[in-house]
């Protein structure tokens, strides 16, 4: 029985692939190499290079895999602020890509789903941490775009028998543990992967933004979720839905929240470079403080995190050591 995973050559659905890969699922994936790398994956994998979008192109798909007992679905794009200039390009992409996949799913008879959804669809939370119960209240066309994802998923549910898990991610960072695939953004926004530039030379110094928020330190406070850790639960959901259990929503996170300056201080500590930062304005759209509560993917999933930042930090570190200049 096959896994098709949907953005398997991006930055999360690769680990995944080679993580089913490597216990021994049969995977296949599809993904448009528009972000994705074509690199990152195993040359033992079929693929295919095509849109979600295209109706024809996934049904040639699905008439080829003739046993999809799954879908893992990690194709969308994923800046914030580019989601804020260009709305309908997220909405098109991935709205419009997940009523693809959900009408060629039934078409094809296929039953579960396993899908990316975001910290960002809670937008600025009242309280912390942050349960599944925590209204959600996007802020950005991206949350809006994967809140949607969420609700048609959950529509579907009701009127066929597919039954999917959302799984929203606080935020990923690390890499493969031997460090072959890893994270290669253009352009790079993220915290962990810039700070890691800076290590590398590569760029001269990060600029924290915004040291006023309603935080210890000033700085934003984020959960930093491990890759092998976050595919660890994609599986785990996968098999859940494959033994009877009923769709569901799940925060993934560590329940332990990070000022930007102690992420900078544990990449110190894990590089032993200096990298030099300045504290800049803030950056629009973003919240004092997102931390998962995360415990009941542990009741239902039986699913913890069990990484740490540093060791998030030193797993990033030995791909970006590895491959200064991404795939
Ligand atoms: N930051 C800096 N300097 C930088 C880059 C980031 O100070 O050069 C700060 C940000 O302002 C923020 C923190 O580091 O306070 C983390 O920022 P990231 O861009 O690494 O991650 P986000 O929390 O903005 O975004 C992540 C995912 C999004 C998702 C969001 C959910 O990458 O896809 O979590 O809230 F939408």
């Amino acid at each position: 029985m096959t896994v098709l995973v949907l953005g398997g050559a991006g930055y999360i659905g690769s680990h995944a692939v080679e993580m089913l890969h490597a216990v021994g699922y049969d995977v296949a994936v599809v993904d448009n190499l528009v972000t994705g790398h074509k690199e990152a994956l195993p040359e033992v994998i079929r693929f295919y290079e095509g849109d979600v979008r295209d109706r024809e192109f996934m049904r040639e798909v699905f008439k080829k895999e003739k046993h999809i007992e799954g879908v893992m679905h990690f194709c969308a794009y994923s800046l914030v602020s580019e989601s804020m200039e260009k709305p309908m390009k997220y909405f098109d992409n991935n709205v419009g890509g997940c009523i693809s996949i959900l009408e060629i799913m039934q078409e094809f008879n296929v039953k579960h789903i396993v899908f990316s959804s975001t910290a960002a669809t809670f937008g600025i939370p009242e309280s912390s941490p942050i349960s599944e119960k925590t209204p959600q209240k996007p802020i950005n066309p991206y949350g809006e775009s994967k809140l949607m994802m969420e609700k048609m998923m959950d529509w579907q549910s009701k009127a066929t028998d597919m039954t999917y898990v959302a799984l929203r991610y606080f935020n990923v960072a690390g890499a493969s543990d031997d460090g072959h695939i890893g994270e290669a953004h253009n352009p790079e926004t993220h915290l962990i992967p810039i700070i890691l530039q800076v290590a590398l030379g590569k760029r001269d110094n990060v600029t924290i933004y915004g040291d006023d928020y309603k935080t210890p330190d000033g700085t934003c406070i984020r959960d930093y979720i491990d890759m092998e850790d976050l595919i660890d639960a994609h599986i785990k959901a996968l098999e859940y839905l494959k033994a009877g259990g009923k769709s569901d929503q799940f925060n993934l996170g560590s329940a332990h929240g990070y000022s930007n300056l102690e992420v900078l201080n544990a990449a110190r500590k894990v590089t032993g470079k200096e990298i030099p930062s300045k504290i800049g304005p803030r950056r629009p759209g973003d919240p004092d403080e997102l931390v998962a509560d995360a415990s009941k993917a542990g009741h239902v999933l039986k699913w913890k995190a069990e990484h740490g930042l540093e060791h998030i930090i030193e797993k990033a570190w030995n791909w970006h050591l590895n491959h200064p200049n991404g795939f």
